[in-house]
């Protein structure tokens, strides 16, 4: 079967990060070669570009943000994602395209439309096969956020903000799924195994 790029959404401190590890090690017991990787982020020059990103010592504008994010997108798609899925690899992102819209477009008030075309020049068009939100009420999402970066430290009403836009648009994506974030983490885990397609099983 081809290999599936599947790509984890959801608010700050949702568990991406635990999820992307545990369907990591879940699907190479399958026999399945895996690539995990995040946004912004995945690449030496994407990771540096999101120190700056989410320093708070580095104020600056939404649109600003916004490229520097797309910046490190373009690279990631073009120099990680593509050649590990061209070489048959399964790639595991944590946040992709839709975090721009909900953060840049619903949290700091940006076009959406003029996010969707920097999204499609980022990345050539590549959408990922699956989608899992892992959605939190704002509060829980807030609570537990202990560092705070430059987003984390914007507030309850940002993440409120985040989160309507997150389950607006989440609606129009093929094959994405919402995910309760609160449920225990192996249970988190069984939905989305759930809604792969695996081989053998
Ligand atoms: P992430 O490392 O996923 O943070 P966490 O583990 O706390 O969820 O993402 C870092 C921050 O980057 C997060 O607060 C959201 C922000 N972000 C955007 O605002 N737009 C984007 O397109 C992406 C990829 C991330």
């Amino acid at each position: 079967m081809n290999p599936l790029f599947i790509v984890l959404e959801g608010p700050d401190a949702s568990g991406k990060s635990t999820q992307l590890r545990l369907l990591a090690d879940a699907l190479s017991a399958r026999g399945i070669g895996v690539l995990t990787t995040r946004e912004p982020g995945g690449t030496p020059l994407g990771e540096r570009l999101r120190e700056l990103i989410l320093s708070p010592d580095s104020p600056m504008n939404p649109l600003t943000e916004l490229l520097l994010i797309i910046g490190a997108r373009h690279e990631h798609v073009e120099r990680v994602v593509r050649p590990a899925l061209e070489e048959g690899k399964w790639v595991l992102c944590s946040r992709y395209t839709l975090s721009s819209l909900a953060y840049q477009g619903w949290g700091r008030g940006l076009d959406l439309d003029l996010i969707r075309r920097l999204n499609q020049l980022a990345t050539g068009g590549l959408e990922p096969d699956y989608v899992f939100l892992l959605d939190l009420p704002p509060a829980v999402a807030y609570e537990r956020t202990r560092e705070r970066d430059r987003f984390e430290g914007e507030g309850l009403e940002f993440f409120t903000r985040v989160r309507v836009g997150y389950l607006a648009l989440i609606r129009s994506v093929p094959r994405a799924h919402v995910i309760d974030g609160t449920l225990p983490e192996e249970r988190v885990l069984r939905e989305i195994l759930g809604h792969l397609p695996l081989p053998g099983i």
